[in-house]
């Protein structure tokens, strides 16, 4: 069974019916690190909404086509269920966290799939420790700066510990340093064999990717060897 299946996914907004995703199709394998790339506007976050479930249960518009996640369809499985095997790390990290503070925001999803206390506490420490959050643990995530935003958006999904992660220009707002700290974690996960969806515009993950297509308009552009595309993308930009 494929981790992620697309088939001939089609997607318009409902405030513009020109499809902003024209007939995708591609799927992943448990463990495959898929690059997306693409221009601004290209329809990559609109196609990380569609691989995760939030379309077409939270945003209104036309889907046609499928998306299978794991086997499950993501059309008739409650977005609940899907959950629980897939998370997304969003462009957007406000829209992410909405706890009082960074350790509610980290223990919501956890108290959520009902963990026991003394768990959720163990998982926590241990993920502020991977991903060096520990001093914004007690902070206001509306308080924080984009890339400590980013950083504890990063820890709510890892945390979850999903078999399939969507990064959404997940670097775009850290330092070299917590980059290069993400990006060690992306290598850890790719070794675990999880399955990852890498949109990246500052290219730094390029390395970790084993599949890459460019998107234009919403359609897949440029498909082949991995190397060869990643390379052409940075070196032109077209
Ligand atoms: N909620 C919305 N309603 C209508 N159109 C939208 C909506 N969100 C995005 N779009 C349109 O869909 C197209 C693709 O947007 P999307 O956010 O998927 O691009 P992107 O490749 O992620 O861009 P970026 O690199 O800037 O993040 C754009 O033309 C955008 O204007
Ligand atoms: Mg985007």
């Amino acid at each position: 069974m494929k981790a992620l299946r697309v088939e001939n996914l089609t997607y318009s907004y409902a405030a513009n019916e020109k499809p902003v995703l024209a007939d995708l199709s591609f799927s992943l394998n448990q463990g495959d690190a898929l690059g997306v790339i693409g221009l601004n506007g290209s329809g990559k976050t609109t196609l990380s909404f569609c691989l995760c479930g939030i379309i077409p249960h939270y945003l209104r518009g036309t889907m046609k086509g499928s998306v299978y996640i794991n086997g499950k369809d993501t059309r008739t499985t409650p977005l609940h269920q899907l959950t629980l095997e897939i998370g997304i790390v969003l462009q957007d990290p406000n829209i992410q966290l909405l706890m009082p503070t960074v350790e509610d925001d980290l223990a919501f999803g956890l108290e959520n799939q009902n963990m026991p206390p003394q768990m959720i506490g163990e998982t926590i420490d241990r993920i502020c420790d991977l991903t060096g959050i520990n001093d914004l643990r007690k902070e206001n995530p509306n308080h924080l700066s984009g890339g400590e935003k980013q950083l504890v958006a990063l820890s709510t999904v890892l945390a979850m510990n999903p078999s399939i992660i969507i990064f959404d220009e997940s670097l775009s707002m850290l330092d070299d340093r917590a980059a290069e700290k993400i990006l060690a974690i992306m290598q850890k996960l790719k070794e675990t064999n999880t399955t990852m969806v890498i949109i990246d515009h500052t290219g730094k993950s390029r390395s970790i990717y084993d599949h890459a297509f460019v998107l234009k308009e919403g359609m897949i552009v440029n498909r082949g060897s991995t190397e060869e595309i990643v390379q052409a993308y940075f070196s032109s930009e077209v």
